[in-house]
């Protein structure tokens, strides 16, 4: 309840309700339906599952590479997992943009194909095309779920978003390659 000039605003329209679908979610006012935002935070949610586990990928990484490049590659990890954090946390800001929960446990974020299991750490060179590889999984999803999102859910604000998200992969797949091109 909020007091505003003396008057009481109940705030009914900030209470959640419970979809027909059975998803727990907020009013929103911005012109696209509650199934289509559902499935739209779908989407982002499964992104936001690939971003995290990468991130903490990439910080295995840069805590656990080895040998004479040790400095340059131990360096690059750093910088590539604090840019999937901000990824990560952009993403599932989204998420709750359109009033819907962003995943936020790791028995979610494990649902993601990228997990590694525990075990021998792999060479540089091997981390190196490890992070590209799922870095390009990460961009021909993305690319693939932008034309759904504008076409069939009319949400251009997340097309425009996930737009720019797969531009900073495709950066940080370019240094990967780069790094282990000859
Ligand atoms: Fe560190």
């Amino acid at each position: 309840m909020i007091r505003k000039s003396g008057i009481i605003i109940t705030g009914l329209l900030l209470i959640p309700f419970i979809s027909s679908q059975g998803v727990s979610m907020e009013h929103t006012n911005i012109g696209i339906s509650a199934t289509n935002r559902i499935a739209v935070a779908d989407i982002l949610n499964t992104i936001l599952d690939h971003e995290f586990v990468l991130y903490v990928k990439t910080l295995n990484y840069h805590w656990n590479v080895k040998g004479i490049i040790f400095h340059d590659f131990h360096a690059l990890f750093k910088e590539q997992y604090e840019k999937l954090l901000d990824i990560a946390d952009d993403v599932a800001e989204r998420v709750r943009t359109l009033g819907l929960p962003a995943h936020g446990t790791m028995a979610e974020f494990s649902q993601s194909s990228l997990t590694e299991k525990p075990g021998a750490v792999p060479s540089a060179k091997q981390m190196i095309k490890n992070l590209l590889t799922d870095h390009e999984t990460i961009i021909k999803l993305i690319r693939a779920d932008l034309q759904k999102i504008a076409d069939d859910l009319g949400d251009l604000g997340t097309n425009n978003f996930l737009t720019e998200i797969m531009e900073r992969h495709e950066k940080m797949a370019w240094m990967l390659r780069a790094t282990v091109s000859k």
